[in-house]
């Protein structure tokens, strides 16, 4: 038997004959490019969040980075985020001009903690960013407290949680604006590259959709230089497809998260991921503690379990962003790193095989006390 890490082939023969449909009418009617398809996505996706606007882009590394360049945050301001996270999270801040500010995790949700950024505010931070990492929310309540006791703004990477939801609202419906990936594995995943920004604010949607498309609103005039960063009709056709089955295969992940949470109370090596009170998570990935990670990660491997590591080097260790800190700097996210492992997780797997894994987990501990 083999379990992988992620599988989208049966998401997609769920929604085979509405998604072929659905890109076989793109191309009949050749709206690959800013037309009908991109437009209803992109209203679908501003009321799936609860929000007034959403602009699609060409993936989130730009989406953020027009969020900062909209607000007009660039060279000389800092904005702060966690070092576990996906490179594009710092690259948007580098790509605006801006400095990434790294402030150490939270260790039990591995959320960006708030008591840490407030630390590093100075009257150069902008923004804060946090990122609602393996689609557990971040402490929304705290970040917007600490935006409101400093006049920053709070800005949400909601690139792995999708559907997630902070205190009974969609999450990406709390800052000023949020940056989303569609990356084909995410929870709302294309066929491709996709992204988008939602916010309530006018003014930004428009910079960004404008920005994304050449500086014009109109076909022949140009209001500022931009460049071409849309989305495109066949990933925003896939999307809205898809988009009507998230809330379902959130709650299908859900089921899969809370079999491994049972299944690995009583096992005392192996530490669970915990949520803050009152979110409701999206377990894009489901990331454990466990000892003698590599070796555990090998077992399972040979085992046929595919696993994930999310990430290896925290983000102020890659060669790319040497000047945000050194070993030792943030300790409870370079300790995460050393010690996590994503186990497979994806809306289409039988619930029954991650007491498979579990089991497989054990015999590993068993042999190796
Ligand atoms: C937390 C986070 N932010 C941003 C991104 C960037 O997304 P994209 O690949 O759409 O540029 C990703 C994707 O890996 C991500 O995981």
């Amino acid at each position: 038997m083999k379990i992988p890490f992620v599988d989208l082939l049966p998401q997609y023969h769920e929604v085979k004959q509405e998604i072929d449909a659905a890109i076989a009418d793109v191309i009949e009617n050749g709206r690959f490019i800013q037309g009908k398809p991109v437009k209803n996505f992109e209203a679908e996706l501003a009321a799936s969040v609860g929000v007034a606007h959403g602009a699609g882009v060409a993936n989130a590394t730009v989406g953020g980075w027009l969020v900062l360049k909209g607000l007009g945050i660039g060279p000389g301001d800092e904005v702060i985020t966690t070092p576990l996270t996906a490179v594009p999270t710092a690259e948007y801040m580098t790509l605006a001009g801006a400095k990434p500010v790294f402030a150490d995790i939270d260790p039990e949700t591995y959320q960006l903690c708030p008591k840490k950024v407030e630390e590093k505010i100075t009257e150069k931070t902008k923004a804060l960013f946090p990122v609602h990492l393996y689609g557990i929310p971040a402490n929304l309540d705290a970040f917007l407290e600490l935006g409101k006791k400093y006049n920053i703004p709070v800005l949400e990477d909601a690139a792995q949680a999708q559907g997630a939801e902070w205190k009974g609202k969609r999450i990406g419906s709390y800052g000023k604006a949020a940056c989303w990936s569609f990356f084909p594995s995410k929870n709302l995943g294309g066929f491709g590259d996709g992204g988008a920004v939602t916010t309530d604010d006018a003014e930004l949607d428009e910079f960004v959709r404008m920005y994304a498309d050449h500086g014009r609103k109109e076909k022949f005039t140009h209001e500022f230089p931009g460049a071409n960063l849309r989305l495109d009709g066949i990933q925003a056709a896939v999307l809205s497809v898809k988009l009507r089955k998230l809330d379902d295969w959130n709650a299908r992940r859900r089921a899969i998260a809370e079999i491994y949470d049972a299944e690995l109370a009583d096992v005392a090596e192996i530490i669970t991921p915990k949520v803050y009170p009152g979110s409701t998570p999206v377990w894009h990935l489901y990331v454990v503690r466990a000892p003698k990670r590599d070796a555990l990660r090998k077992y399972l491997g040979e085992k046929n379990i595919g696993t994930g590591l999310h990430y290896p080097l925290p983000l102020h260790l890659q060669p790319a962003f040497s000047d945000t800190g050194s070993e030792g700097s943030f300790p409870e996210a370079e300790r995460a790193t050393h010690e996590i492992v994503s186990l497979p997780m994806y809306p289409h797997m039988d619930p029954e095989l991650a007491r498979v894994v579990v089991s497989e987990i054990k015999n590993f501990l068993a042999a190796n006390k």
